[in-house]
């Protein structure tokens, strides 16, 4: 056993992601905080010159407003403007926009306060941990700035060591969330731009040096092998780290490297492998020094060979839908089990194994839950239509935004492809920023697929040629799975015109996922199927999509846009939109359109033909 070694002063601490605070002994910050709206930004900027107090020189400070100092009048005729205890409260989680009617457009900066007592245990490293904040967020503890974030959709954690006190604290939080040009997304989205401490908070504990990171998943090439890697949060040589599963009577040990890190592959026998049908955990223990982790592991495989996408080996169709991370009947953002397990249901009503959570990284309840319930999944981070590609800052945000993604669930079952973009326009700095992503994902995690909603050309009808739909976006050759948008019937031509079916021109030997299509319908509204708006029209389109999707030899998966109606300032038609996008095959009211059930028929004829397949190669 190698001796205890001194651990190192911060100063050589890697940053840390802190992986796997869900199974973390942790201290909720959830509940009701004061709030103060600041669309001026008078408690963040010097009014003169536009500085951020922080970044002031110190003796400059006490002559502005800062409010994260929260000062208080000492005498009858001291001048402050601001009070956190008569300021109005709000909950967080949840995204300010629909907690209050004043709130719902809102874009623009508010302060948060929430105070906070604590025991100080010596040794110990002290996190704040944000499950995400949209967009911009800084934080200052006790008066003292602790940390700062951009990003909408990203967890990130504070170190509050140095600046939480034994007893009473105060905890100030700055968020804007106004849409900027270099940010990810950028100012054009088609979802609404919910600002806010949008998920969990919460206070973390960490032994002086702890398990930063680790991932425990099967070689997709290499049957029946475990890849496993696992990184300290200090550069620490010689340190004992051992994982081990009782249930399978398994364990690992191994001793750290001069980057504080191991990286082993290993025999996994008799591993129940997770699937859809058989969503089977195993409890992990991680161990190194004062440290451990017990993590819920599902072992299975996911890989493609030619056109099939294989999960444990066998063909699998994706039954697909897409979904935003909203609850339509609250107005707002989701971000509770409760919350996920709404989505989910509803998704697994339909006859779905398939969800892509669009257009961000959602709340990582959802991933658990679909790991409990053998959901498989597609994440993406918003790098969506015309955001800039030739800015390194906007860079940073993307390859911010998607590590702090696939660290958090690289070891989740059910997150099967991550994608890097949707629907972005095809020119030289766009490819190269999607190579860097690219490049980035597999720097973390080699054992899942990688897929974008690329671009695709179409060719108008004519009575000479049918409907063409060409996908030549060069970052196809890049991608595991090919995946396209498309709105055959909606934005493109009418159904009747698929009448004559359409022809796809597709890059071969790769699956191929639609991972858009559908129509607006508002539901209620009923007339002949050729009238837009009505459910009758969304119905007749799924019916000739589905007809035509049929036809294509290499798909493999379908994600139609979408589960529910959801909220978008884009949509604006008086009695129709109103600022919903009705593309939902449910309601805002949680109405099943008449869409729904053809899908769901579809998707019942699906699970036959691959079950018959899976038999019949059984067989052979
Ligand atoms: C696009 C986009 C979605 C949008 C949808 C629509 O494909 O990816 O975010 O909501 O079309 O127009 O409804």
């Amino acid at each position: 056993m190698a001796s205890t070694p001194t651990p190192l002063k911060h100063t050589h601490m890697l940053s840390a992601v802190l992986h796997n605070s869900y199974h973390r002994k942790k201290v909720s910050l959830n509940g009701k905080w004061a709030f103060v709206v600041d669309p001026y930004e008078t408690g963040y900027r010097n009014h003169r010159l536009g500085i951020p107090h922080d970044e002031m020189p110190l003796e400059d400070r006490s002559r502005y407003y800062t409010f994260f100092q929260n000062r208080k009048p000492e005498h009858a005729a001291d001048m402050v403007e601001y009070n956190f205890e008569e300021a109005a409260t709000i909950m967080v989680p949840g995204d300010w926009n629909h907690q209050s009617p004043e709130w719902l457009y809102y874009e623009g900066g508010a302060w948060y306060r929430r105070a906070f007592s604590w025991n100080i245990t010596k040794g110990r490293r002290v996190f704040i941990r944000f499950e995400a904040v949209n967009y911009e967020c800084h934080v200052y503890l006790n008066g003292s700035k602790v940390g700062s974030h951009l990003g909408g959709f990203d967890p990130f954690n504070v170190e509050v060591t140095e600046a939480i006190r034994g007893g009473d604290n105060l905890l100030n939080v700055y968020v804007n969330n106004r849409r900027e040009e270099e940010h990810v997304p950028n100012k054009r989205t088609d979802w609404w731009n919910y600002g806010g401490i949008t998920r969990d908070v919460y206070i973390m504990e960490t032994p002086e040096v702890f398990i930063d990171n680790y991932q425990l998943q099967l070689d997709p090439h290499n049957s029946g092998m475990v890849k496993g890697n696992l990184r300290l949060s200090s550069a620490l040589a010689g340190v004992e780290v051992s994982l081990s599963i009782d249930e399978l009577d398994w364990s690992y040990q191994a001793l750290s490297d001069a980057e504080g890190t191991i990286e082993f592959t290993t025999e996994l026998p008799n591993v129940d492998l997770w699937d859809p049908k058989n969503p089977k955990l195993y409890e992990v223990c991680f161990k190194a020094l004062q440290d451990t982790i017990v993590d819920k592991i599902g072992f299975r495989t996911i890989a493609v060979k030619g056109e099939d996408i294989l999960l444990n080996g066998e063909p699998i169709f994706l039954r697909g839908v897409s979904c935003h991370e909203e609850i339509p009947s609250g107005m707002r953002r989701a971000h509770s089990v409760e919350d996920a397990s709404f989505i989910l249901s509803s998704a697994m009503e339909l006859g779905c194994n398939f969800l892509r959570l669009a257009h961000y990284p959602h709340n990582e309840h959802m991933v658990r839950l679909a790991d409990e319930h053998g959901m498989l999944l597609w994440e993406e981070i918003p790098v969506y239509w015309g955001i800039q590609y030739e800015n390194p800052e906007t860079l940073r945000q993307a390859e911010q935004q998607l590590s702090s993604m696939v660290h958090r669930d690289k070891n989740r079952a059910s997150v099967i492809i991550w994608s890097l973009a949707n629907e972005t326009p095809v020119n030289d700095q766009r490819n190269d920023f999607l190579r860097k992503l690219k490049h980035q994902v597999l720097s973390i995690d080699t054992t899942r697929l990688i897929s974008a909603a690329l671009d695709r050309d179409e060719l108008d009808y004519s009575d000479t040629v049918k409907r063409q739909v060409r996908i030549s976006d060069p970052m196809a050759a890049e991608m595991d799975i090919v995946s396209c948008n498309e709105y055959l019937g909606w934005y493109s031509g009418t159904p009747d015109q698929m009448e004559d079916g359409v022809e796809w021109f597709l890059p071969n030997q790769k699956p191929f996922i639609v991972s858009e299509f559908g129509a607006d319908a508002l539901a209620g509204k009923h007339g002949e199927r050729m009238e837009r708006w009505t459910e009758e029209f969304q119905d007749y389109v799924f019916e000739q999509q589905l007809k035509m999707l049929e036809q294509i030899p290499s798909l493999r998966g379908i994600a139609p846009w979408v589960l529910f109606d959801f909220r978008t300032p884009r949509r604006t038609l008086p009695g129709i939109q109103d600022g919903w996008n009705r593309k939902g095959l449910i309601s805002n009211e949680g109405k099943r359109k008449l869409a729904f059930k053809t899908l769901k028929s579809y998707f019942s004829e699906k699970i036959l033909q691959y079950e018959s397949r899976t038999l019949k190669s059984g067989l052979q």
